[in-house]
């Protein structure tokens, strides 16, 4: 059987880290982080994404809280969003002397990929550094503090934020939550509509009618995500 490589094992033991040792992030790392996000796949080589490195206290305050109020990231030692950013392709067109039409829907959602892998590939160059990280999909809410807060144009997107740092022992320690067979996720050629007993065993927790209320109410109605569907409609209504 084939060896498992350094990449793959390094996919397989990166979790989320929420708590992190107070260590700074060295310059050279950060560079590397950046350089892995910067050299990702990108629609039509544009680039269409911004990253702010948000390294004011304050700013790191003021995101923890419209963030779903979420301590941890205020202590995080490197905090970075990715802005899907349509603005400066719109401005450049401009510049270039072109009369252009506003971005649509398919520009936001082709510049949303393009921040989401970016993202990832610093996930995963962080990880190869020994620095764990945590996505923070609570970025969507409250879209007019934010804008104001982070000065965004009306063609730039937090398609999401992602807080690094050194974890802690128990951190490490930690075990990864476990994820869904593959049999449940990939459908060969077509969508394969699952029935409610397969839906169920995909799940496969006990008590799993209490459990799948549970997230239910912690991630579909709770007030959060009421608020995210509400301010991401906010900034799809520009587009
Ligand atoms: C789009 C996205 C948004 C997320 N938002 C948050 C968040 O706001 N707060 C948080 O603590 N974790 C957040 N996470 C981390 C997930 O909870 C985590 O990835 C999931 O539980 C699986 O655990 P693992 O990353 O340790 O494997 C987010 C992850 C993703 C991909």
């Amino acid at each position: 059987m084939a060896e498992i490589n350094e990449v793959m094992r390094q996919i397989r033991e990166r979790k989320s880290v929420r708590v992190f040792e107070k260590k700074d992030v060295p310059q050279f790392v950060k560079d590397e982080i950046i350089s892995a996000a910067l050299q990702a796949p990108t629609a039509g080589n544009m680039m269409l994404y911004t990253i702010i490195d948000v390294t004011d206290q304050e700013i790191k305050n003021q995101l923890s809280l419209l963030c779903d109020n979420q301590p941890f990231i205020a202590k995080a030692p490197m905090v970075f969003v990715f802005l899907a950013d349509y603005q400066k392709w719109y401005d450049l067109y401009q510049a270039a002397g072109l009369s252009a039409r506003k971005p649509g829907p398919g520009d936001l959602l082709l510049s949303c990929a393009d921040a989401i892998i970016a993202a990832q590939n610093s996930v995963v160059a962080a990880q190869s550094y020994g620095l764990g990280s945590c996505y923070i999909g609570d970025v969507l809410e409250n879209c007019e503090q934010v804008k104001q807060l982070l000065d965004l144009p009306e063609y730039a997107v937090p398609a999401a934020m992602v807080v690094y740092g050194y974890p802690t022992k128990q951190q490490l320690e930690r075990k990864k939550p476990p994820r869904f067979q593959a049999t449940h996720i990939v459908h060969t050629n077509s969508y394969r509509k699952m029935s409610d007993e397969e839906l169920l065993a995909m799940y496969g927790e006990q008590d799993t009618n209490e459990s799948i209320k549970n997230i239910y109410e912690r991630k579909y109605t709770s007030e959060f995500a009421l608020e995210m569907n509400r301010s991401a409609s906010e900034y799809l209504g520009k587009f």
